[in-house]
């Protein structure tokens, strides 16, 4: 009970740092504490349960300065990425839907439902910009697709399942409102890599 309750009140403070409905203006903010608290809040889905095995997180964090930005969005840019990588690992154990989009399993692809993992790494570029890089060694995403990722209501998800909105939101936050860049580096049946450069003042 003791274990249950603490670990209640980690996600309860996590939920709250995370979505900081008291803080809807621009401020400064530490970049891996929202990666952090996000990841306690997906941490249901990266442990190992029935037929999934455990996603291995691997931070690769830089000393970073705080970056002015609003703080609830930015991490919602982290969930949406983190999200998709983690559906992009599962894709590979359940190749239900997700198949028609990658029909040949590569022996990467095998080797990596055994071996399923999210990168997370954090840089200073230079004195204007740092960048968060998310990379998964998942399904990766088709050539075709690029040009598409953004777009609203793209998705290659079940119906029910993806509503495709997820990267349009974090483009808009990222590109539009803190004047950032986002970028998406794939190679089908490898993995994908989302790399979002945010300014530091
Ligand atoms: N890490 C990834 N690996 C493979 N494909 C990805 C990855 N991230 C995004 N995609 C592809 O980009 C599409 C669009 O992603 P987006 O997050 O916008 O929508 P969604 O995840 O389908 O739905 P939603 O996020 O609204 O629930 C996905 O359906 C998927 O095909
Ligand atoms: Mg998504």
């Amino acid at each position: 009970m003791q274990v249950g309750t603490e670990r209640i009140q980690e996600i309860v403070k996590s939920l709250r740092n995370f979505s900081r409905l008291d803080e809807t203006e621009l401020k400064q903010v530490n970049i891996h504490e929202g990666i952090d608290n996000t990841l306690m809040i997906l941490e249901h889905r990266l442990q190992a349960r029935h037929e999934y095995p455990e996603i291995k997180v691997i931070k690769k964090y830089s000393q970073l300065p705080n970056v002015t930005c609003y703080p609830g969005q930015l991490n919602q840019v982290f969930m949406n990425i983190i999200v998709n990588a983690i559906d992009a690992l599962e894709a590979l154990v359940v190749n239900d839907q997700w198949s028609k989009v990658n029909p040949q399993t590569t022996s990467n692809q095998i080797l990596t439902k055994n071996n399923p993992k999210i990168e997370i790494k954090t840089e200073v570029i230079d004195e204007k910009w740092i960048t968060v890089s998310i990379a998964d060694n998942g399904l990766g995403i088709n050539e075709e697709f690029h040009s598409k990722l953004f777009d609203p209501f793209f998705t290659t998800k079940a119906v029910g399942k993806g509503t495709g909105l997820g990267l349009f939101i974090s483009y808009q936050i990222i590109v539009e409102k803190d004047k950032g860049q986002i970028r998406c580096f794939s190679v089908p049946g490898e993995g994908a890599e989302f790399v979002i450069r945010i300014p530091i003042c």
